[in-house]
């Protein structure tokens, strides 16, 4: 446990492009646009902000590799699905309703799920889905359009995935590297379902296929992937999703 004092920086924060960026840093699953490159200055921004020894940056755009990746991701995505123990438990973080997501501050919420807005509003009358639909339309998602309309996807890879201090490495960087792409106007989403399927056959002592798909992606095997996303300009701005107010996380001392 540690005790940390917050003192006020000398300057403006608020002049600092990555602390103006942070209330409009938000997870995008709708379409991005495929025919509309990332350009090599916004990339090598976002390469920048991942700089740390202790890891490395993979992104694929086109090609094999690519190919590789989306197939992973895909084939990831149907074994959870065929799980039914992994959906229960990742339904418990679908925050059902306006009251469960007030309370909750926290979590995932139909708002932010990436539907149409005609289907936004048709879902928001009926009652929520149980999680074995809800997550066949998350696969839809994922074959159909978080992949295919990507023109960027990558992983964020460290030497050990289950040493804490990497872990930490690893979310600080997501953090920068998303709130350096929202400078740009360029939307993430992670998508980290065959990280999931690493630990789930690991959990369950099972053939370790989701390592070895993920190794023939990076033909780096010693470097172990442990952050999917995928990048693009969006064809529609991310909702706010619920955060939890200052005051709530940080005690007054
Ligand atoms: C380690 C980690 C893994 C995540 N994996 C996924 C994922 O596979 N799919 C997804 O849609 N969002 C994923 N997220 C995004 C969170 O759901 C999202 O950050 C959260 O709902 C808060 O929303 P915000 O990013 O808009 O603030 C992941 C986030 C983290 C930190």
């Amino acid at each position: 446990m540690a005790t940390i004092a917050l003192v006020r920086a000398a300057g403006s924060l608020a002049a600092r492009p990555l602390y103006e960026a942070i209330p409009r840093r938000h997870t995008n699953r709708y379409g991005y646009v495929r025919e509309r490159p990332i350009p090599t200055d916004a990339i090598d921004a976002v390469k920048a902000a991942a700089e740390d020894p202790q890891l490395r940056l993979f992104l694929y755009d086109e090609g094999s590799a690519r190919r590789r990746f989306d197939d992973a991701a895909v084939r990831a995505t149907e074994e959870i699905v065929a799980d039914k123990q992994m959906i229960e438990d990742s339904h418990a973080w679908f925050r059902d309703g306006r009251g469960e997501l007030a309370r909750e501050r926290s979590g995932l919420a139909l708002d932010t799920a990436g539907l149409a807005p005609w289907l936004l509003a048709v879902a928001k009358m009926l009652p929520a889905l149980p999680a074995e639909q809800s997550h066949g339309q998350w696969l839809t998602a994922t074959r159909e359009t978080h992949l295919p309309t990507a023109p960027l996807v990558g992983f964020i890879a460290v030497r050990d995935r289950y040493d804490r201090p990497q872990a930490l490495v690893t979310g600080r960087t997501w953090q920068r590297m998303h709130l350096v792409a929202t400078t740009l106007g360029i939307a993430m989403h992670p998508i980290n379902q065959p990280v999931e399927m690493i630990d789930r056959d690991r959990q369950l002592g099972r053939e370790p296929k989701s390592e070895a798909r993920l190794a023939a992606v990076t033909e780096m095997p010693d470097w172990k992937p442990t952050f999917a996303f995928r990048a693009g300009y969006p064809t529609r701005e991310a909702p706010r999703s619920a955060r939890r107010a200052l005051a709530e996380v940080a005690a007054k001392v």
